[in-house]
């Protein structure tokens, strides 16, 4: 089926098998291999993107559904030569992991930033918890770093958090 997407700010137009993933559409025929393919199965989080602003799991988006739609992966969060805002807090505050994991853990953070509202463990639901460092941990709990080293995340993406 042919479809035209905008990814990261460039409009593609491709033919894809119906049952092909955006990730796989992503890196196999676009080549943009920043989102990874961790389990494949939506557990990991590896292969996060911006779907129209909004993070997904790549791997559990069928790449013929998003005609028409806006995808940001982790190459397209920088502008030219300046990072996003959280690319320099990761570094500052040594927030880089492997590459395995980071780009994912990028892009649902750039898409965290944008979602109001309270999670699974916000008590008061009537009241905006703000990005507490509890709530980062709640709202990154999808991205898996299999080596268990979760360190210095949460301080980088709280000082871009509003
Ligand atoms: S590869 Fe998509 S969630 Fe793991
Ligand atoms: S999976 Fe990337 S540092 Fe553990």
């Amino acid at each position: 089926m042919d479809i035209t997407l905008m990814v990261n700010g460039v409009s593609r137009a491709v033919t894809v098998d119906p049952r092909m993933s955006l990730l796989d559409l992503l890196r196999e025929r676009l080549g943009l291999i920043g989102a990874k393919k961790g389990c494949d199965h939506g557990q990991c989080g590896a292969c996060t993107v911006l779907i129209d602003g909004r993070r997904a799991n790549s791997c559990l988006a069928l790449a013929v559904a998003m005609d028409g739609s806006e995808i940001t992966t982790v190459e397209g969060l920088a502008h030219e030569d300046e990072l996003h805002p959280l690319q320099t807090a990761f570094m500052e505050h040594d927030a880089f992991q492997c590459g395995y994991c980071t780009p994912g853990q990028l892009c649902s953070a750039a898409g965290m930033l944008g979602e109001p509202g309270p999670s699974a463990i916000t008590d008061d639901l009537l009241t905006d918890p703000g990005l507490t460092p509890e709530e980062i941990r709640e709202r990154m709990s999808g991205n898996l770093c299999r080596c268990g080293a979760y360190v210095n995340i949460v301080s980088a993406i709280a000082e871009v958090a509003p």
